[in-house]
């Protein structure tokens, strides 16, 4: 079966790492690096440590989980992931590391039906302080939906700390009514091309006031697009003959192309733009 997100994004990943994001570039960086750079970026807003316990939704091959494991010493992580490709490698690599019983808290599963979800046992839910979302939620069928399920799931846990739900994502630059008929049909297209839902692509505003909707008392954001949007192309430039080599068709080397030339295009005509998200419950 072919899934959407699968396992390709080993391509410009180096050593045994699978990563799929969209990086935060620093000078240097290769693609992992900025994948792993990302991930970072979302771990200090959520202020892991070893008293985090987790929910992870859209976790890849899993590169984030060891990273929250390894470097983070948290206390516990559950997560779900749609791609059964990626769920299935992301466990092999758990208990490969030594994470057996992480191992045995991650699933294939649909984030729609988060608040439904008999893999998911009440006791990895029970204690959770943390939600997480690296890179993904704008694929979500719904990011609002997801949030409010998060929230759900946090007021019911009983952990006394501190709780809240992290995201790195994609946020429109101004409203769509701002844009040209020309750029807004672009935009169309290639959410559709990306399977990003329309309705997840709110500005930042928008953004935060539905937080503050949904019941959380403290929100921040931060705009990071300098270090996303226009870094990953010029390292894919770079790489070009490298990756087209390795591609194992064509198509997959096009794929990163638009991205690259899209997320450019949209970041140099101020359409999108990348945030880190912190909305926390009290
Ligand atoms: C752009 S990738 C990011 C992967 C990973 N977080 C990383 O940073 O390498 C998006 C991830 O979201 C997951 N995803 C997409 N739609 C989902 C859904 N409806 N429910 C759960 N996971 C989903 C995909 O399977 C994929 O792992």
């Amino acid at each position: 079966m072919t899934e959407f997100h699968d396992l390709s994004e080993k391509l410009l990943n180096t050593g045994d790492q699978y990563w799929g994001n969209l990086g935060y570039w620093q000078a240097e960086d290769d693609y992992s690096m900025a994948c792993k750079g990302l991930a970072n970026q979302l771990a200090v807003a959520a202020e892991l440590n070893s008293s985090s316990r987790i929910l992870d939704v859209g976790f890849g091959c899993g590169d984030q989980l060891l990273l929250w494991l390894n470097e983070y010493h948290v206390e516990s992580l559950c997560g779900i992931n749609y791609s059964y490709s990626q769920t299935d490698l992301a466990q092999q690599r758990l208990v490969s590391y030594g994470y057996s019983d992480a191992a045995c808290n991650i699933h294939s599963a649909d984030v729609g039906k988060l608040l439904d979800l008999p893999q998911l046992n009440t006791a990895s839910l029970d204690q959770i302080n943390t939600v997480l979302a690296l890179d993904c939620a704008y694929h979500f069928p719904s990011r609002e939906q997801f949030i409010r399920d998060g929230f759900t799931l946090l007021t019911e846990s009983s952990n006394p700390q501190s709780k809240r739900v992290v995201l790195t994502d994609i946020v429109l630059a101004k409203d769509l009514n701002q844009l040209s008929w020309h750029k807004k049909a672009l935009l169309k297209g290639m959410l559709w091309l990306s399977r990003i839902p329309q309705h997840n692509i709110v500005t930042e505003k928008n953004y935060i006031s539905t937080l503050y909707g949904i019941g959380f008392k403290k929100v921040d954001s931060k705009d990071i697009s300098e270090s996303v949007f226009l870094p990953f192309g010029a390292w894919l430039a770079l790489e070009e003959n490298r990756i087209k080599e390795a591609a194992s068709s064509r198509s997959v080397w096009l794929k990163y192309k638009v991205t690259t030339a899209f997320l450019a295009w949209a970041y140099n005509n101020d359409v999108l733009r990348y945030v880190i998200v912190s909305a926390t419950l009290k």
